[in-house]
């Protein structure tokens, strides 16, 4: 299948380069995508930066006297935005396929400073600043002084839509300025920064323009999870982003079931998700670092989205009888506490799926579904929950530059569920039918993860920085399983 892939892709690729250089000629009248390039000078990332003397500061710097968020920080995926390889790869690709403009969009959200300040050339990481390696660092998070949501050609948060301005000219030179959400105290920042407030660094708003990748052409919603929260029941009770990710595990379920904000001490700087591949390999590139302290709050981090991805759903099994003779099982998936789709963002990527097993009073296996073969492939007959990705002409598609719709999308609701029928007879003697469900998460088909891991640029060993010598089978998460016997008749 992938090898299908690979050639369709390929070919809508040169088609859409093709079709960029004409558009870029002439933008069409009246399109409903406006973009206005005086304000969006770094299209098509739409950051718009406020330069002044005031330059970035390393993270590390900031951890001299933030030393916990410090710590919380560098072991989360936001610390490795940049230097995470599976992004290189796919940045790598991009570039390849449809020239050197789109990196700014990609790089708008994965390092913000290394691309207003024009030092990152594409990818790889070599002769980089530690300031433009940081990824989404403290001083982009604090230095965003607006957001320009209605500004934009959608009108929606979108590709980075911030103002960013880490500080001001001053009489003798410049100030850094650092916002929040508390107001500032006498003495906030030591004279190292002055501190402002701002209404929306404690609300979902802050994570918006990141959390929602547009086509760099098009504005087609690839990964949406602001929107889907946005029209939730979290949003409508006041239950935002930082209330489930800027939380230990146990806080972060109490606040999706009761619907109440954690308090003010509760928040800490991990920005935890599902990504626990990712944590494994920084762990790991840790290790070859020689920093055994750093490697262990990354293996933290591994099993807390673990744990999340275990806390996100539950299931039921049952039974549906026709004349009284069982005819089919009905497995519900419901989820019960992530506040967006399950899964969201990359869903095209991301794989979840049930793998539904039946047998008869002797314990012959009658049914089997969603089952991995042993070169890591989801049989056909899987039920996935995630989506299709496609490009133009309805040519199935994974690469962001491509994908112009989706010819599938099954992700299941925040406090929603979705039912899948399997149909079942019991055998001619079997009086009792034993049904086990299991949910299933990894980051990415095996094929695809070979693809991009393979596509890393030069100054990236994986053996070397990761000590990967090949690309191992991806680990499979059990997020939740449940048993049920039921009567072949009624
Ligand atoms: C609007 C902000 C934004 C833009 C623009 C953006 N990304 Fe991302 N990217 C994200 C976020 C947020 C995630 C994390 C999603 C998740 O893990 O569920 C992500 C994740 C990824 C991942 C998965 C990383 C992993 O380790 O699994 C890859 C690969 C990636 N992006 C590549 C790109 C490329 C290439 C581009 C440009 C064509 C791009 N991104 C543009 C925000 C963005
Ligand atoms: C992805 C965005 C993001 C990044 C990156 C980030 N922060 Fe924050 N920070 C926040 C948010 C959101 C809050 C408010 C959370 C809360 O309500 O305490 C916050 C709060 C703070 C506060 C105020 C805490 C309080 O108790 O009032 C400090 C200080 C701070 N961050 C420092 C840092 C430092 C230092 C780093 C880097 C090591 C960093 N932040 C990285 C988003 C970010
Ligand atoms: C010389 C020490 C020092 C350094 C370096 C420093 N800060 Fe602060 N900062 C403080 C102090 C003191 C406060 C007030 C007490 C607190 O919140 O910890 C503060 C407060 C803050 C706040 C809370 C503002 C609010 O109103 O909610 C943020 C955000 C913040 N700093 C971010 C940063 C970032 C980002 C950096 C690096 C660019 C940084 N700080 C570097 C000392 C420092
Ligand atoms: C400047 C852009 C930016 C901002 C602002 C931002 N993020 Fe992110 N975030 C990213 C990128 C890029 C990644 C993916 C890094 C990767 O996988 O390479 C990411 C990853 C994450 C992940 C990990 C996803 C996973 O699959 O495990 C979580 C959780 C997250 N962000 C939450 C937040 C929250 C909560 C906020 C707001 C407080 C926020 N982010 C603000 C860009 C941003
Ligand atoms: C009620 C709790 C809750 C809220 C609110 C919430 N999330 Fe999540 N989030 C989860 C859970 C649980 C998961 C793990 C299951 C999954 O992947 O969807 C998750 C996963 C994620 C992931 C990783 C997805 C993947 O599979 O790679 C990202 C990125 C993310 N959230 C970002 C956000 C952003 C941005 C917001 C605010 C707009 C937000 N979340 C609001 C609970 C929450």
């Amino acid at each position: 299948m992938v090898k299908k892939l690979k050639l369709v892709s390929l070919i809508t690729a040169a088609l859409v380069t093709a079709c960029s250089v004409a558009v870029a000629a002439t933008t069409p009248a009246g399109s409903p995508f406006k973009v206005d390039h005086e304000l969006f000078k770094l299209y098509p990332s739409l950051i718009v930066y406020e330069k002044s003397k005031a330059g970035f500061t390393e993270p590390e710097t900031c951890g001299g006297c933030h030393e916990d968020k410090f710590k919380e920080w560098n072991g989360s995926l936001h610390s490795m935005a940049f230097v995470d390889p599976v992004y290189q790869g796919e940045l790598n690709k991009a570039v390849k396929a449809v020239g050197h403009d789109i990196s700014r969009q990609c790089e708008g959200c994965h390092s913000a400073a290394g691309v207003v300040t024009g030092e990152i050339k594409g990818p790889g990481l070599a002769g980089l600043s530690a300031v433009a390696r940081a990824g989404v660092s403290c001083d982009i998070c604090h230095s965003i002084s607006a957001l320009n949501h209605d500004r934009t050609p959608t009108k929606e948060p979108e590709n980075g839509s911030f103002v960013i301005k880490p500080g001001e000219d001053a009489k003798d030179g410049s100030v850094l300025i650092k916002r929040g959400p508390a107001k500032p105290q006498d003495g906030c920042g030591d004279g190292f920064h002055e501190c402002r407030q701002t209404e929306f660094h404690d609300k979902a708003d802050l994570c918006a323009s990141c959390h929602q990748v547009f086509h760099y052409e098009k504005h087609f919603p690839i990964e949406a999870t602001y929107n889907e929260w946005k029209h939730s029941p979290y949003a409508q009770k006041g239950i935002h982003c930082q209330d489930c990710h800027m939380v230990a595990t146990e806080t972060f379920v109490k606040a999706a079931d009761t619907m109440q904000k954690p308090e003010r001490k509760d928040y800490r700087h991990y920005f935890n998700g599902a990504n626990y591949l990712l944590y494994y390999l920084g762990s790991q590139a840790a290790l070859k670092a020689g920093d055994k302290e750093q490697s262990g709050r990354l293996m933290a981090q591994y099993d807390m989205a673990v744990k999340r991805l275990q806390k996100a759903a539950e299931l039921e099994i049952e039974p549906v009888y026709r004349k009284g003779a069982l005819s089919e099982v009905r497995v519900r998936v419901k989820n019960m506490r992530a506040g967006h789709n399950l899964p969201t963002s990359l869903t095209n990527i991301r794989q979840m799926w049930l793998e539904v097993s039946a047998r008869d009073d002797k314990g012959e296996v009658i049914l089997s579904t969603g089952a991995l073969g042993a070169d890591g492939a989801l049989g056909d007959d899987a039920r996935l929950f995630n989506s299709d990705g496609m490009g133009t002409d309805m040519h199935f598609a994974v690469d962001p530059w491509v994908i112009t719709a989706f010819s599938r999308h099954e992700t299941i609701p925040p406090k929603g569920y979705r039912d899948v029928y399997y149909g079942i007879a019991a055998p001619k003697g079997s009086s009792r039918i034993t049904f086990e469900a299991r949910l299933r998460y990894r980051q990415a088909d095996q094929k695809i993860a070979e693809a991009l891991l393979k596509a890393v640029p030069k100054d990236i060993d994986l053996a070397r920085d990761y000590g990967l010598s090949g690309i191992p089978s991806l680990p499979v998460v059990d997020m939740v399983s449940l048993k049920r016997e039921v009567t072949a008749t009624k």
